[in-house]
Order: C-alpha cells, then sequence, then structure tokens
C-alpha cells in the first residue's frame, strides 16, 4: 500500500467511531482529508445524520462546506464529542507533536474540548522520541518572532521561521517558528511547561496527555493504540 493508501485506510477506521448526533473536532491535513471525504459521504447517504463539525482550519471549513456538513465553532459548540486529527510524530506513550500542517493553535482547542481525540497516523510517524524527525511548531504573534525565536534559543534548540523571508502566515494570522531540538526532546512534559510559560508563545505542537486512541495504518493492517481516561 503506498503512504496515502495507508492514511486513507486509518481516516475510515476512526470514522467508524462516529455516530448520528455527535458534535465532531475536524482536524487538519492529508490524512483528515481522508476522514471527511468518508464522513461526507456517509453524511450525504443519510447513513449518519444530526452531525456538527468544528473545523480546525479554513482549509478542513472548506472542504466539509463542498458536503454541506453543518459546522459550528468552539464558542457555540464547546462540548466536543469526538475530534478526528492527524499528526506528525506519535511516541510509545501516546504523546504528539502536531502542527507541521500550520493549525496548531485551533486544533489543539479543539482537542482539549473533546470527549475522545482520535489520532490518525502511517507508521511512518511513529519515532522513539519525539523531536527526533519533526521539528516542534511554535505558533506566535508576528510582531513578537524575534523575541520568541532568542527564549527558544535559550531553550536549548534552534528555531527557525517558516516560510523564512515570506513568514508562512497561520489561520489567526501568526507566525510559525519551527523549533529543531537535536537528537530529540528528552523530557516532553517539561519543554512543553517551558513554551507554556513564554508569553510569547500563542500555542505550540506538543500534544501531551491529550490522545485517547491512536489509529496506525501499515503494511500489516491496523493497529489501535488506546490510553486510559484522560489525566
Ligand atoms: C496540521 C497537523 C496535521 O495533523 C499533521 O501535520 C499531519 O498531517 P498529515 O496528515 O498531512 O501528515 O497537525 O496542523
Amino acid at each position: 500500500m503506498s503512504a496515502d493508501e495507508l492514511k486513507r485506510a486509518a481516516a475510515w477506521a476512526a470514522v467508524e467511531r462516529v455516530r448520528s448526533g455527535m458534535v465532531l473536532g475536524l482536524g487538519t491535513g492529508s490524512t483528515t482529508t481522508h476522514a471527511i471525504h468518508r464522513l461526507g459521504e456517509l453524511w450525504q447517504r443519510g447513513a449518519l445524520c444530526d452531525l456538527v463539525g468544528i473545523p480546525t482550519s479554513e482549509r478542513t471549513r472548506a472542504l466539509a462546506e463542498q458536503y454541506r456538513l453543518p459546522l459550528a465553532t468552539l464558542a457555540e459548540k464547546p462540548r466536543v464529542d469526538l475530534a478526528i486529527d492527524g499528526a506528525d510524530e506519535v511516541d510509545a506513550n501516546l504523546e504528539l507533536i502536531k502542527g507541521l500542517g500550520g493549525a496548531l493553535l485551533r486544533e489543539k482547542e479543539v482537542a482539549r474540548a473533546a470527549a475522545e481525540l482520535v489520532i490518525i497516523v502511517d507508521e511512518g510517524k511513529l519515532v522513539e522520541r519525539l523531536g527526533t524527525r519533526a521539528p516542534v511548531p511554535v505558533e506566535v504573534a508576528l510582531a513578537d518572532v524575534e523575541r520568541a525565536a532568542q527564549r527558544l534559543r535559550a531553550l536549548g534548540g534552534a528555531p527557525s521561521l517558516r516560510g523564512g523571508a515570506t513568514p508562512y502566515v497561520t489561520d489567526n494570522g501568526n507566525a510559525i517558528l519551527d523549533f529543531h531540538v537535536a537528537g530529540g526532546i528528552a523530557d516532553p512534559a517539561a519543554l512543553a511547561a517551558a513554551l507554556d510559560a513564554c508569553a510569547e508563545v500563542r500555542a505550540h505542537g506538543l500534544f501531551l496527555g491529550l490522545a485517547s486512541e491512536v489509529i496506525v495504518a501499515g503494511q500489516h493492517g491496523l493497529r489501535y493504540l488506546r490510553r486510559g481516561p484522560r489525566r
């Protein structure tokens, strides 16, 4: 199977968790795109009804609108039954790096509001240590880029401004500093706490204690990795 077929397999398996009447967090990225296509088909066929989706990006909103899925904001629907999203790295404790697709701020808000967060990945996203393949995306106001970069360097890593001379701008009008940690992140909780303590940081891509399940598609089939009740 190609990488894209693996992503689709994980996405379709996650959509099997969806029941009529749910408020759904709709993630962002190529894997989640498969889930939204599947959801949209089931919705249009009448196999699922009374759904409300909370999109985590304008891209996702546009895709869901193609299927006429009813959409709302977190302010309108603060309790999310199930969120489905992708990830850039997943470790053995179901801790994640997200945000290479640039939607981390809304993704984290939706993940925190969700009773269940199901993460869908192909097996290439599994890592022993977070930060070994992907940087940690850090969203900051455009005006704060320099100060935030200094703080990140003081934390022992190397920030690079996404987009360089033409900075990438998120749906929230912010920039992203991709924070590279040589050798990976020894203590994700400590780094997350340090990032949370930086006034310039609007959101970061360490999603710790949030995923309730990770569905991994590999050449030998699907694996369902589950964690116990939310901490
Ligand atoms: C977007 C994300 C994505 O979920 C993550 O980048 C994975 O994307 P893909 O499914 O395309 O590999 O965090 O902000």
